[in-house]
């Protein structure tokens, strides 16, 4: 089963995950977290490429093409043989962000882009994705009060609105495979609520 996680900035879902793996593993389930851009060593470089603020000049194609090159190598190192050993694959983001942000944010061409992620993910599609919702003002100030602030979340508010909204429009094309939690409630509720859009595919996960 591979399950994402998506959201605008500042929506939490990095640190909601280890939680949601430790429920998981209560409830006997093999399970094995990762995020993107990055979980590889590949991976992990990219993604310093991509988030340092030195890279002002980065132009917005080569931007998708690090992102995608980052997730071909952790589909194919990682998340494919997991579920290939029945093992469920949480992923912090994934070709949904790529959507959201070089899609809705920066206004590239959706085909154009769907075409490149249907190759970098040769195909793979999440079984379900859960959207942790928030309003962008709110989200890009956690971040900054977090002292996370990195080249994406430099983008204008107006980006950010566009990424949310975005990601709002792919819920209503998609609804069987999303879940939209209010990620503006405090951290317990909004881990209830994940727990129990888990529960639509992973019987016994909500508490
Ligand atoms: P990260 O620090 O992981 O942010 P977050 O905690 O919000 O996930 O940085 C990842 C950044 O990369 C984030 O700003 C979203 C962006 N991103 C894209 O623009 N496109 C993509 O395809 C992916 C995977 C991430």
């Amino acid at each position: 089963m591979f399950i994402t996680l998506e959201g605008p900035e500042g929506s939490g879902k990095t640190s909601h995950i280890p939680y949601l793996v430790e429920c998981l593993k209560e409830r006997g389930y093999k399970v094995f977290a990762t995020r993107e851009p990055g979980g590889t060593s590949i991976g992990e470089q990219i993604r310093e490429v991509l988030s340092n603020l030195k890279n002002t000049e980065m132009n917005p194609r080569t931007e998708i093409l690090l992102f995608q090159a980052a997730r071909a190598q952790i589909v194919e190192e990682v998340i494919k043989p997991r579920l290939e050993n029945s093992e469920i694959v949480l992923c912090d983001r994934y070709a949904d962000s790529t959507i959201a942000y070089q899609g809705y944010g920066h206004r590239v061409d959706l085909d154009q882009l769907r075409r490149v992620i249907k190759f970098a993910t040769n195909g793979l599609v999440p079984d379900l994705t859960i959207l942790l919702d928030l309003d962008v003002k709110v989200g890009l100030q956690r971040k900054k009060k977090a002292d996370e602030w990195n080249r994406l979340d430099a983008y204008t508010v107006e980006f950010h609105q566009r990424v949310r909204a975005g990601y709002l429009e792919l819920v209503q094309k998609e609804p069987e495979r999303w879940r939209v939690v209010d990620a503006s409630q405090n951290w317990d509720t909004v881990q209830a609520d994940i727990r129990k859009a888990l529960k639509t595919i992973l019987p016994g996960c909500a508490q």
